[in-house]
């Protein structure tokens, strides 16, 4: 890459001279306003030396700046009227009397207007040695210095120096800080993360725009309101943990629901330290995560029934075969005697005792299907005269039907139970009437979607059933599909309709989903693998 300047400005020939002068512009003090650190020692060197004159003069490429000067008014002139430039003897230099100096002759300072007759000064160099110019004193008669005014004058020269080297680390300083304050701001703005500085009673003074992706509100509705003010109620007085960190300083420890501007709340967990009463804390929103383990403790919750009913209805099965092949031959043997009737109640109970062990199996995805490939519009379409008589009247039945709905491959007597099921439930749900819609589309689960509904991605047919009914409380919603969950009166239900939906849903390779809201109703989502024909 071309070197901008040394176009502009043709390297010296002289390597020494470019180190030189890249030392010297290491300082970036050239072309600097005055500093009254520089200029107390140039008047305290004119004072000392008792000259009118006196400069600290920085030998530039091609002119000698002055950083400070006493007694004079140029800022700089040509290299060529420098006499510090001129002067390449180590330590404090003195000319008596520069007209007696062939070199400086022509010196328009020198033989001109001003005739500056007396020159001494003291090499300005790095801790490394390179010179960076002179810390000079001029007079306009020629004179000698005193030894102690040559002393404080090389003394001086070093503190332009410790001066210059103080100078620049503090601008590394401050090009440091800047730098991770800059580094602290982008960090601020990009986070995920909620930041706040507050005050002891929580009032907010700082937030960073995460605040307003996740929680909604806006930076200026937050500033000076209280934090603990948006925590859900319940959980204000909720546990903090403190936990000591490395300093030993006091770090809390909290997980609380926020309110979302849209009423809604977010699980927050946060880290927060207090410093001299302020408070500094960083908040994660952790309400994904909860919902997915809260999900992923409900499956398991359902497998662990599954297992326990599975094996229950299995050794039940086993028995009532042996129950049943009884009953049959002593309804054969007691054919035409009172007997018989006793034995015919008797397998009526056990009817009853097989559907209710078929019921079971469906919930543990045991149950025999005997699948087909059907197109659910078709099948919705034929039960919907038995679903208006099951609803009667006062229940408006609304159907959204996707046109070129997929196939999909189930058992078609087991799908049309667990819907009436449904509709049933509806129907109980909202005993005032209300309106029951049931919709149908094809849908295709990315990897998120799909792994939220505990399926692999793909093409999926899509039956809502909602109802604007009673809804049900979260402790409700939470056990409605377990079996034998009911909050319906004894003999009204068996709390096995979900069950059996969700072992049959399972079982077809589908899902099904449950919200519920209390007071506006219930919305059940079902999906099914979509037939392909080539499968
Ligand atoms: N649409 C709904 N609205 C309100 N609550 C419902 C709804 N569907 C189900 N529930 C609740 O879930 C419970 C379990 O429902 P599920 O269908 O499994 O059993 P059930 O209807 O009580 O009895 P069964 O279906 O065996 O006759 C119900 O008792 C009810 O409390
Ligand atoms: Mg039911």
């Amino acid at each position: 890459m071309a070197d901008q300047k040394s176009i502009a400005r043709p390297r010296p020939a002289d390597p020494a001279e470019a180190r030189r002068l890249a030392a010297l512009r290491r300082y970036q003090i050239l072309d600097t306003p005055p500093e009254a650190e520089f200029d107390d020692i140039v008047k305290l060197a004119a004072q000392i030396c008792d000259a009118p004159i006196s400069l600290i003069s920085l030998i530039d490429e091609r002119r000698q700046w002055f950083k400070a000067k006493h007694g004079i008014e140029l800022n700089e002139t040509p290299l060529s009227t420098s006499i510090a430039a001129a002067l390449h003897e180590p330590g404090l230099v003195e000319l008596p009397d520069t007209e007696a100096d062939a070199r400086f002759r022509d010196n328009p300072l020198i033989a001109g207007e001003t005739r500056l007759r007396f020159y001494a000064g003291a090499k300005l160099e790095t801790p490394e040695g390179i010179p960076l110019g002179m810390l000079c004193v001029l007079d306009t008669k020629p004179r000698h210095l005193t030894e102690p005014q040559r002393l404080a004058l090389r003394v001086l020269a070093r503190q332009v120096v410790n001066q210059l080297e103080l100078r620049r680390a503090n601008l590394a300083l401050e090009t440091r800080v800047a730098a991770e304050i800059l580094e602290r701001d982008r960090m601020w703005l990009i986070s995920r993360d909620l930041m706040a500085v507050a005050q002891h009673d929580s009032a907010l003074i700082a937030v960073n725009p995460a605040w307003t992706d996740i929680l909604g509100w806006s930076i200026g509705e937050l500033i000076g309101r209280k934090g603990v003010d948006l925590v859900h109620p319940d959980d204000r007085t909720g546990t903090v943990t403190e936990v000591q960190i490395g300093s030993g300083g006091r770090t809390l420890v909290f997980e609380k629901r926020f309110l979302h501007r849209d009423g809604s709340y977010r699980n927050l967990a946060w880290r927060s330290i207090v410093v001299d009463g302020i408070i500094y804390g960083i908040g994660r929103d952790v309400t994904d995560e909860k919902a997915a383990a809260e999900r992923l403790r409900q499956s398991q919750r359902m497998e662990v029934l599954g297992q326990l009913t599975g094996g229950v209805a299995h050794d039940f099965n086993n028995l009532l075969t042996v129950i049943i092949g009884n009953l049959e031959t002593l309804q054969r043997s007691a054919e035409g005697t009172p007997m018989r009737r006793a034995a015919d109640r008797a397998m009526q109970g056990v009817d009853r005792a097989v559907s209710l062990t078929q019921r079971l199996l469906a919930f543990s995805r045991q149950q025999s299907l005997a699948p087909k490939t059907i197109a659910v519009n078709g099948l919705l379409a034929g039960m919907s005269d038995m679903l208006s008589r099951t609803l009667g009247a006062p229940i408006k039945i609304a159907t959204r039907f996707a046109p070129d709905l997929w196939p999909v491959h189930v058992d078609p007597n087991e799908l049309e139970n667990a819907l009436l099921n449904l509709a049933v439930n509806a129907r109980d749900a909202m005993p005032k009437g209300g309106n029951l819609t049931i919709e149908t589309a094809n849908a295709t689960l990315d990897s998120d979607d799909a792994s939220q509904a505990q399926l692999a991605p793909g093409d999926y047919v899509r039956i809502v059933v909602a109802d604007t009914g009673t809804g049900m409380p979260k402790e409700i919603l939470a056990k409605a599909f377990e079996p034998f969950f009911t909050t319906k009166e004894l003999g009204k239900g068996t709390g096995l309709g979900l069950a059996q939906l969700y072992g049959f849903v399972r079982q077809s390779g589908g899902h099904v989903a449950i919200e519920s809201t209390e007071g506006q109703g219930t919305v059940l989502t079902l999906y099914l693998p979509r037939w392909r024909d080539d499968e």
